[in-house]
């Protein structure tokens, strides 16, 4: 574990998903006090990332980032003592090569990322009171040994300045198939890494836009890496998009499904959703005190999915707790099941288990534990 830093996954709101370039400093006051009065800081969303996009395009006479002086009139510093006077947190955003995504694209003016300025803007990062960085890579250039330099050059820039700043890194934009971030283990650079391109709010690659991952997408690319999983070293399977309005958004099951799957895979839970105007069920879904409390178990041991099949997944909490998640990708309701042997129990009698949504109490039966499982959604079964 990092000194200063939580050493359960961090939870907090990220600006991008909802807001992209549009983002400014009214918004991020206002989502902040959302996340105070909606009870989700009390809950544990504690970063509010601001993404890309807040930065004036040129960098100032020294060579310093500064913020836009149209969306961020007040500076970042002053963003920074609003979130902390709230007992939240400050994230920020930055480009580990020449230009941010946005830049790089071609869609935001600007050529402000942060190689070769690592240690300067580390240090202006700290001077604004920030806590996370969120560090991208958009480039045409993703040979793997510059991008290690890169994205270590920004640890040791974090470092230098002595303030605890959570390191999150993407080295994955731009780059199709096989992503960096699967490839290689970056847990001695940074705190979490993305392991997937961007997510959509969609069950899968198969609908919306290409290039995009939908949750079940990311679910599978993630499985095969739980191993990486310890405290203070997370991959990053994305942001939440759970209430987040898109084509063709996900359904109430299938947040069900987000949320409980990034809760087994010990994941960061950044809300990307308006906080403003959140419905019941996505207030309910992302506050579920048993679901946070699988994600936040300290033990920090990432589920993985039981004999190969992806739609059942264990993870151990605690000294030696057990939690299954089934979820169903079929296009009907049907009754799921799982052997105890492969869970290393047996006795039906001893065995029972609680559903973290519906609190509903399940017995072990015919060396079987089961449930009936709607449409794309996912029942978590805690055993006792
Ligand atoms: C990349 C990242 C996104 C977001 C955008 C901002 O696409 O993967 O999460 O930060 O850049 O431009």
């Amino acid at each position: 574990a990092v000194a200063g830093l939580p050493p359960t996954p961090p939870m907090g709101w990220n600006s991008w998903n909802t807001f992209g370039c549009n983002i400014t400093e009214q918004i991020v006051r206002a989502q902040a006090d959302a996340l105070v009065s909606s009870g989700l800081r009390d809950a544990g969303y504690r970063y509010v990332v601001v993404d890309d996009c807040w930065a004036a395009d040129q960098r100032a006479a020294d060579g310093s980032l500064q913020a836009d002086p149209a969306r961020f009139p007040s500076g970042m510093a002053a963003l920074g003592t609003y979130l902390h006077e709230r007992g939240l947190q400050f994230g920020i955003y930055s480009g580990a090569s020449e230009q941010t995504c946005t830049q790089f694209q071609g869609t935001h003016p600007g050529s402000t990322g942060s190689r070769g300025h690592e240690k300067q803007d580390a240090r202006t990062f700290a001077d604004w009171q920030v806590d996370y960085l969120k560090y991208d890579w958009c480039s045409s250039d993703s040979d793997h040994d510059h991008q290690v330099e890169a994205f270590t050059a920004m640890r040791d820039g974090i470092r230098d300045t002595g303030r605890p700043i959570l390191y999150s890194i993407n080295p994955n934009s731009g780059v199709s198939g096989s992503v960096p971030g699967t490839r290689y283990d970056w847990g001695g650079v940074a705190t979490m890494t993305r392991v997937t391109n961007d997510i959509e709010p969609k069950w899968s690659t198969d609908t919306g836009s290409s290039g995009s991952q939908g949750i079940t997408d990311i679910v599978d690319a993630i499985a095969p890496l739980a191993a990486r999983v310890r405290p203070s070293s997370y991959n990053d399977p994305d942001m939440l998009v759970v209430g987040v309005d898109g084509d063709p958004g996900l359904t109430v099951a299938e947040q069900r499904t987000q949320m409980s799957m990034w809760a087994m895979m010990a994941a960061p839970l950044m809300a990307g959703n308006d906080l403003t105007r959140m419905s019941q069920a996505t207030i309910d879904i992302l506050r579920n005190r048993s679901i946070l409390a699988i994600d936040q178990d300290q033990r920090v041991s990432a589920g993985a999915p039981v004999d190969n099949d992806p739609e059942i997944w264990a993870r151990a909490i605690g000294e030696k707790g057990i939690v299954v998640s089934l979820t169903n990708r079929a296009g009907h309701p049907r009754r799921m099941s799982v052997p105890l042997t492969s869970l290393g129990l047996v006795g039906d009698k001893t065995v029972s288990a609680v559903d973290a949504w519906s609190g509903r109490r399940y017995q072990a039966s015919g060396g079987r534990l089961s449930a009936d499982v709607g449409v794309h959604d996912t029942v978590v079964l805690q055993i006792a």
